[in-house]
């Protein structure tokens, strides 16, 4: 079971949009996926056509690894992708994951372990102890980047906490909400490769069909997979495959 995470300390650069759509298409490969959704927003959840609830003992129960995951985890519209939803309550996720070992969140699902081949997570933005645990349960994290200063900025931070605490978790940052016709996406884009030699090269574009997903409550896959953006998370997912 790999786990890999959409994780950024910046809040809307498309964390949950990727998370839902590279869920989508690692399933179409034929993987058997969990999508694990961590923000108590409950974006991933929505998008999934699931109410936020953790059924089956709640958060508590899951932190200790005492939940009946059969009954918390959900079946989605799609074949071989499951949900383990949000909840509201898991603003206390970080509360009891305190004082827990490293790698927590990986050993909560070890009943599990061997119905999935890929675990996603959909994280919350900002540093906290659940994104030490996440840092600590994933092989890699996806970092979805913004071809825009500030968010760029935020990914060098992201490595200066990671390389001061000493974690070796792979960063594979990649760039999301592009826009082609903007100067500064342009500037930003250029030099990038050679700072980050590990970023994956597929480029989600800035596209309608991806705000629609809101709309359709639905990967990009079943409402519109011809689009560029649908390729695009696409050609991300292959490379990201080609990876694990
Ligand atoms: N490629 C894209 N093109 C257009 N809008 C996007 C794209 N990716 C995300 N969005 C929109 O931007 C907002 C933030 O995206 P989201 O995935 O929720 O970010 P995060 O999870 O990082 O907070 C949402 O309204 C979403 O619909
Ligand atoms: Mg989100």
């Amino acid at each position: 079971m790999q786990m890999l995470a959409l994780y950024s300390i910046k809040g809307g650069v498309g964390k949950t949009a990727s998370a839902v759509n590279l869920a989508a298409q690692a399933s179409l490969s034929g993987r058997r996926v969990l999508l694990w959704d961590l923000d108590p927003q409950a974006a991933t959840t929505f998008y999934l056509r699931n109410k936020p609830r953790i059924r089956g003992g709640g958060v508590e129960k899951l932190v200790k690894g005492k939940a009946t995951l059969e009954k918390t985890i959900r079946g989605t519209e799609l074949d071989h992708l499951d949900l383990l939803p949000a909840s509201p309550e898991a603003r206390d996720m970080d509360m009891l994951l305190e004082g827990r070992k490293a790698s927590r969140l990986r050993k909560m699902l070890k009943p599990v372990s061997n119905d999935y081949d890929l675990v996603i997570l959909d994280c919350p933005p900002g540093l906290s102890t659940l994104s030490e645990q996440v840092f600590s349960s994933v092989d890699a994290l996806l970092v979805p980047v913004v071809p825009t200063t500030l968010s760029m900025r935020t990914l060098t931070q992201l490595q200066q906490h990671l390389d001061g605490e000493h974690i070796t978790t792979p960063l594979w940052p990649f760039f999301t909400l592009v826009d082609r016709r903007r100067n500064l996406h342009q500037e930003s884009m250029t030099g990038f490769h050679e700072q980050w030699p590990a970023r994956l090269s597929a480029n989600i574009p800035y596209a309608s069909a991806v705000e629609q997903m809101g709309v359709h409550q639905a990967p990009l896959t079943q409402f519109a997979p011809r689009t560029a953006a649908a390729v695009a998370y696409r050609n991300l997912w292959e490379e990201i495959a080609g990876r694990l």
